[in-house]
């Protein structure tokens, strides 16, 4: 890590499936004129990447190679894979299920290390996922720990979904959810848990406005002290 990289401000913002958080961490970065980082896509890309590949799921040498040489561009327009915009693509439901699945593999998130903390430049970074503030900057300026009740992220991930003309059932969406949360908090590297020093804000009563609000309240009280 450079110098400059060490000293860019960040903000880390880790949370369950559907908490809102890659909303609201674009938002606050929106805000202060940073750069956003969405960790989940680099998984959901890997993930792409793997099921049109034909690399099996628990192939974690194999994943770990992929991972490790993946030919991803963040562009002003979206996300892209070897020259292809996937944004929708990796928001399929089963791309985010073998994400969450090829995520439990301790080879596969070291090779995706190194490209997450490659964005922390000035004037700042955004980072959102499940390991921002615990494994991979856990020197964050300010650490948010985003959370929900699972009914409700599971509305909310219902709506998205059928906004964008993906069809979708609820329950089968809020089944997948608890699965996904399982497997996330359960897994033994980089479980999905509150970073040590970490705000816990829990927005099942508070619309994307008040959630921005309430982070950037926390990381401009931060930089005052
Ligand atoms: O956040 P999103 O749902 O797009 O992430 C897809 C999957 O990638 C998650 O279910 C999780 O298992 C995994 N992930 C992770 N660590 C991150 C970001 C995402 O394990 N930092």
């Amino acid at each position: 890590m450079s110098g400059l990289q060490a000293l860019a401000p960040l903000i880390a913002i880790d949370g369950p499936t559907a908490s809102g958080k890659g909303t609201v961490a674009q938002r606050v970065a929106h805000a202060l004129g940073w750069a956003h980082l969405d960790s989940g896509a680099l998984y959901r890309m890997c993930a792409l990447a793997a099921l049109r590949g034909g690399i099996a799921l628990d192939d974690e040498a194999g994943l770990a190679a992929l991972a490790g040489a993946l030919p991803v561009r963040f562009g002003d327009g979206g996300l892209e894979l070897g020259g292809e915009d996937v944004t929708e693509a990796i928001r399929d439901e089963a791309v985010g299920s073998a994400a969450s699945r090829i995520a439990a593999l301790p080879a596969l998130r070291a090779a995706l290390l190194g490209l997450q903390r490659d964005c922390r430049r000035p004037p700042g970074l955004v980072a959102d996922g499940r390991d921002m503030g615990t494994v991979v900057f856990p020197d964050a300026t300010v650490k948010i720990f985003l959370t929900a009740s699972a009914g409700s992220r599971a509305e909310r991930r219902h709506k998205q979904l059928i906004e964008k003309g993906f069809s979708a059932n609820l329950a089968d969406l809020l089944r997948d959810l608890q699965q996904r949360d399982e497997r996330d908090s359960k897994r033994a590297v980089a479980p999905l848990r509150p970073a040590q020093g970490a705000v816990v804000i829990d927005s099942t009563h508070l619309d994307i406005d008040e959630t921005v609000a309430q982070v950037l309240r926390v990381y401009r009280h931060r930089v005052r002290r």
